[in-house]
């Protein structure tokens, strides 16, 4: 039996009367550093499922497993310690650091030695300094950030500031990352190069689990989709069967600007 990443069992979000997500299942499994995405129109459920499995979000009933232990309704930071990290947002990003110093920054979270330890400038500490600054190092060579490593996050485009949040992320040494609409608002050249990195971090061994609207790069990156339609799962399988599949056709209908790139 292959090894169980991530999982979502029945689970459901009732907002009031609104059902925005209604039993809906998914497991990631198998091998590492795979691209798991989930589609779908606009208000179908994709981020209300990534907040559940993060745990910004209580399902209202299901579970959530993590390699196989319930993480259902534990805090965010709990489950971050755990490996499954969700991107930080570009409210996090701070105008006058440096690039090298957000991912810094995003190391503390996770650091080995305690405070204590940091204040006295004991030995565990300072060799955990010197880990962290050569780590930070890697994961903005990882991102293609290196010749930024000094700027201010003022002075950045929009293409690489996008780039450092999924950066701070990896920073927190996750297992699984969760990518909610990381290209939204990037142009083709940026996207492009986003998607690139996306699957490098990917082969690196970190699973990722991706909310996209723009489905040429959906198709290109991912090893498997799960559709969400009005907050009900309604299709899974590979990019070559979602596009022929006709409950996804249908429900991607009379969507002009989000369509499935057939
Ligand atoms: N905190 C909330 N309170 C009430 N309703 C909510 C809340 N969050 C989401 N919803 C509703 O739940 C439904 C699903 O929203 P969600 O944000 O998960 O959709 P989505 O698939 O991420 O959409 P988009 O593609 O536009 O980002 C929507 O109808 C939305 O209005
Ligand atoms: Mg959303």
């Amino acid at each position: 039996m292959s090894t169980s990443i991530l999982e979502a069992r029945n689970i459901t979000k009732r907002f009031g009367g609104l059902t925005a997500n209604e039993d809906v299942n998914l497991l990631l499994a198998g091998e590492a550093g795979q691209v798991v995405s989930v589609i779908g129109p606009n208000g179908a459920g994709k981020s209300t499922l990534f907040k559940m499995l993060s745990g910004f979000l209580k399902p209202s009933s299901g579970s959530v497993l993590l390699y196989g232990q319930e993480i259902t309704g534990m805090a965010p930071h709990r489950i971050a310690r755990l490996g499954l990290v969700r991107t930080f947002q570009e409210t996090t990003i701070f105008p006058d650091l440096t690039a090298m110093e957000h991912v810094s920054l995003a190391h503390q979270l996770h650091r080995q030695a305690n405070d204590l330890e940091v204040v006295l400038r004991m030995p565990r500490a300072r060799a955990d300094e010197a880990a962290l600054s050569a780590s930070a190092a890697e994961i903005l060579e990882l991102m293609e950030l290196s010749p930024v490593a000094d700027v201010a996050a003022r002075h950045l485009p929009q293409g690489y500031l996008r780039l450092l949040g999924i950066g701070m992320g990896l920073a927190t040494r996750p297992r699984v990352l969760l990518l909610d609409e990381p290209y939204a608002g990037l142009n083709p050249e940026e996207t492009n190069r986003a998607v690139m990195i996306t699957r490098k971090i990917a082969n690196s061994g970190i699973s990722v689990l991706l909310v996209e609207h723009d489905m040429k790069a959906v198709m290109a990156i991912s090893d498997f989709i799960h559709v969400l339609y009005f907050g009900k799962k309604i299709a899974e399988g590979t990019p070559e069967e979602i596009r022929n599949n006709p409950k996804v056709i249908e429900a991607y209908l009379g969507q002009e600007d989000k369509e499935l790139g057939l």
